[in-house]
């Protein structure tokens, strides 16, 4: 089958398309024939290894020393499910399938055990709008409801409301019941209403435009903010929750929570099939829509990530990888 490949680290150049075998089918998993993939920014940072100091050993042990382990990156997909192991009862061939994995979805074929993150396409939606929805989605509806507890008619900012894990904030924070500023370069404040922000603040405004006492919850979804910097816009309870965090982050996290004031808050969110289905609830209710921005073949790979390392992505940058017919 045809994959994007790296075997180091480091910029979009060390990507290539390679032929490469076909994964193997055990008896609890699928593989599935993908169609549509993306490129999100966790993939950017782990061709690069772009990581604060203090993070970028734990991820070579994580994903291998000198390169990785699982050459094929890319974590969203959508597709078919082409075979099934002997003891697969979930899922049937021709179904048709959309979800996570670490690695390995950038690629004609993939194969993830049943009871992972995989489930059903809900009703509507096209493999690359499917494919656009587990990473921001997942990690947006982790960090609101878990990191931040974020409680009905809380006032949140999210920082970078045009971006992958954006776009999903802004509509889940409103789905949370909580009146929602989306923070994005002023070209993306009608993407960022339409998506149902009450208000949107330009980014060059910086914390003056935010406004003082302003906030219970600024959901930094880019690290593009410092606690020192915007904690005048928060409430005295409020809390600035980091998705992209350095040390730094963690050190604030431990002191804030020693005092009255402001709290800093940094977590991490992961691929629970459980959270995918809530997720593919909403999808199937009308509450979440996905956003594309831009669309590249798996054969403009490197493109695809130079892109992603640009910065400014709209939603998600969707690959397509093979054609649905
Ligand atoms: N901790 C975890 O478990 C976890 C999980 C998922 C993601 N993440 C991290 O979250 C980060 C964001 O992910 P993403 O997929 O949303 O990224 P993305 O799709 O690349 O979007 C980033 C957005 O940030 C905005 N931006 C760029 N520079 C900015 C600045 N200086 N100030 C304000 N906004 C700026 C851009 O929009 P505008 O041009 O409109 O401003 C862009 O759309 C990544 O670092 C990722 O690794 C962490």
């Amino acid at each position: 089958m045809k994959a994007a490949v790296h075997h180091r680290y480091g910029p979009p150049e060390v990507l290539r398309i390679a032929e490469v075998a076909l994964p193997r089918i055990g008896r609890r998993d699928i593989r599935v024939r993908v169609h549509a993939s993306t490129v999100t920014s966790g993939d950017a940072r782990l061709r690069s290894l772009r990581a604060p100091a203090g993070f970028r050993l734990p991820i070579r042990l994580a994903f291998g020393l000198r390169g990785p382990r699982q050459p094929i990156p890319g974590m969203e997909f959508a597709g078919e499910v082409e075979a099934v192991g002997a003891e697969v009862t979930r899922f049937r061939p021709g179904q048709a399938v959309f979800g996570i994995v670490l690695r390995g979805a950038n690629a004609e074929y993939l194969t993830i055990r049943e009871d992972a993150a995989v489930l059903p396409i809900p009703a509507g939606l096209a493999f690359a709008e499917a494919a656009a929805v587990p990473f921001g989605a997942l990690a947006a509806l982790t960090f609101l409801r878990d990191v931040a507890r974020l409680a009905p008619r809380e006032r949140v900012l999210v920082i970078g409301a045009a971006g992958g894990v954006g776009v999903f904030a802004v509509q889940i924070a409103k789905h949370l019941g909580a009146e929602v500023t989306g923070l994005c370069n002023g070209a993306n404040a009608d993407l960022v209403r339409s998506l149902g922000a009450d208000a949107v603040v330009d980014r060059s405004l910086g914390p003056r435009g935010a406004g003082a006492r302003a906030y219970d919850v600024i959901l930094d979804t880019v690290g593009a903010t410092r606690f020192a910097a915007w904690r005048p816009c928060l409430a005295p309870r409020g809390r600035h929750v980091f998705l992209s965090f350095g040390l730094w982050e963690v050190v604030q996290m431990a002191t804030t929570s020693l005092r009255p004031g402001p709290r800093v808050l940094c977590g991490f969110s992961g691929n629970d099939p459980a959270e995918l289905a809530r997720i593919a609830t909403l999808l199937e209710a009308g509450v979440l829509r996905p956003v594309i921005g831009r669309r590249h073949r798996l054969e403009d790979i490197a493109a695809a990530h130079r892109e992603v390392d640009g910065g400014g992505k709209r939603g998600s940058l969707v690959i397509e990888v093979t054609d649905p017919g």
